[in-house]
């Protein structure tokens, strides 16, 4: 598995307002937009291409285009939403597939409650998208759906992961052709499976809290 985590200025900036406990929802939302795109430009740096010929106004000459099959963007729902407007905002060719996943905050345990994916992925390049990577059992789930389709090769971006997570997918996913690309990796896990320091719930941020 490859992982890298965004070292740049601005991206550490956002994420330090997405971080403070009394940044509204409307800033939240657009700053998680927005970081997902900076976060995009990693994420994308191995995406399928093919020679296509062109002519400009002064001559022919060869360029690149995101091949066929086009890439197909996962935003893991409810919070990997608010980063989809950003991925394909750099992506705009992808096809979009959705998975809905909710973990048990008792058990920590992931469970899918809705899936819109083509049957087929033979041959796909995926990009999923979730904002928090804490223990890894979404991920792991997600990743391991796409593959059981045929996917190719699976790309995660998640704003802030903690090493358990990235741990644990790394475990999970070994021999399979995985990258990881994170805003920030943070301290840890706490009693309860949240991020340190984190963000808190980023679905509650997102959209506000919706009882289970
Ligand atoms: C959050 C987050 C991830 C998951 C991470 O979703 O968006 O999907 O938790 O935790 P894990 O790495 O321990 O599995 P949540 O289950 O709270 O659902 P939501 O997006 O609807 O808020
Ligand atoms: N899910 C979140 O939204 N935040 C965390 O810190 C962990 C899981």
């Amino acid at each position: 598995m490859h992982v890298h985590v965004a070292d740049h200025p601005l991206v550490t900036h956002k994420l330090t307002v997405l971080r403070d406990r009394t940044t509204p929802s409307p800033t939240f939302r657009a700053l998680a937009s927005e970081l997902v795109t900076l976060l995009a430009y990693e994420a994308t740096r191995s995406v399928r291409t093919q020679t296509v010929r062109i002519e400009t106004p002064v001559t022919s000459t060869e360029g690149l285009a995101i091949a066929d099959p086009k890439p197909l963007v996962v935003p893991i729902l409810r919070a990997g939403l608010g980063m989809l407007d950003g991925m394909v905002t750099l992506l705009p060719s992808a096809e979009v597939g959705f998975l809905g996943m909710v973990r048990n905050e008792e058990t920590l345990q992931p469970s899918v409650y809705a899936e819109r994916l083509p049957s087929d992925l033979s041959g796909r390049q995926c990009f999923v998208l979730d904002p928090m990577l804490a223990t890894g059992g979404s991920l792991v789930a997600a990743i391991d759906y796409l593959f059981d389709r045929g996917a190719t090769d699976v790309t995660a971006v998640c704003l802030i992961a903690a090493p358990e997570g990235v741990a644990a997918v790394e475990k999970a996913t070994e021999g399979r052709a995985v990258t990881v690309v994170l805003g920030a990796l943070d301290q840890g896990l706490d009693e309860r499976g949240y991020i340190v320091p984190g963000l808190g719930d980023a679905g509650d941020r997102l959209y506000g809290t919706v009882p289970a």
